[in-house]
């Protein structure tokens, strides 16, 4: 991967053209998407898109290290960015070093994320000074849904300012971008505005300096259910199914396969 942008590229990206990006967990996904990505993500959403886990509590080290390396072969152009699963961080910067440093080893991603604000500072600080940068991901963060109390919109009325804090910490302690994730866009307009470093918005605002979504959500292949803030652009999984219909149908009647799928006893002439 060596024509992908560093880290210090997507934040030099700051106030300029939009930052591209998706979620990728397989080899095709992630070379479906290489070309028009600025960076791609692995993100822990592999739990519930693809291994139908409820929530991503349950995602492991084993699991984003395996879907990682699956995606870093299907790159070449776009960065690669893998998040670290609930529990595999927030222990102390120390534990955090430690995964962070085998995921990188062991996919070759050139960054990793993690979830939270103000009291993941020192880990990020901790992180950047030893060689692994780091994307932040503020706002609805999905490992603590449980204390959050449900995927609500985040940052109206006085939460605004704590999440506005978050956000200037993680800069701060040197994260190079930061996701915000499901909050009001004049907040995520005003945090875009007050930090220094590219805001990823996935529901937050147009005025964001890039953009992500789950490519299963907008590919319409994960369709259990669909976020306000997820534009479908295909319809991936209504096609998938026609197609498996008419698969179905083909060898109940004994139409396929045809001659041209078969092998006769003699290979043609020529
Ligand atoms: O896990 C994920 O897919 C994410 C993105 C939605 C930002 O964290
Ligand atoms: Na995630």
């Amino acid at each position: 991967n060596k024509t992908a942008p560093l880290p210090e590229d997507i934040r030099a990206m700051k106030g300029g053209t939009p930052i591209v990006s998706l979620t990728a967990y397989t080899t095709p996904m992630a070379r479906m998407m290489d070309a028009a990505c600025d960076f791609v993500l692995v993100g822990d959403s592999v739990g519930m898109v693809v291994h139908g886990l409820p929530s991503t509590l349950g995602v492991t080290m084993e699991m984003m290290i395996l879907h990682g390396q699956a995606v870093a072969r299907g790159l070449s152009h776009a960065m690669l960015v893998i998040d670290m699963p609930f529990g595999s961080y927030e222990e102390s910067p120390e534990q955090a070093f430690r995964n962070a440093a085998r995921i990188m080893r062991e996919t070759g991603a050139a960054a990793v994320k993690l979830e939270g604000g103000r009291h993941m500072a020192d880990t990020i600080a901790f992180l950047v000074a030893r060689g692994v940068p780091v994307m932040a991901h503020i706002g609805l963060t999905p490992q603590s849904i449980n204390t959050l109390g449900g995927y609500k919109v985040q940052g109206r009325g006085d939460a605004a300012e704590t999440l506005l804090a978050d956000a200037r910490a993680v800069s701060a302690a040197g994260a190079f971008s930061v996701v915000l994730e499901k909050v009001t866009a004049t907040l995520a307009d005003r945090i875009t505005a007050e930090i220094p470093i590219p805001t990823i918005g996935i529901g937050a605002s147009v005025g964001c300096d890039g953009q992500i979504l789950v490519v299963d959500d907008m590919l319409g292949l994960f369709t259990a259910f669909k976020p306000k803030f997820v534009k479908r652009y295909a319809s991936l999984g209504a096609e998938g199914e026609a197609a498996i219909a008419a698969y179905a149908a083909e060898v109940r009647a004994r139409t396929f396969p045809a001659p041209e799928h078969t092998f006769a006893d003699k290979a043609p002439r020529g």
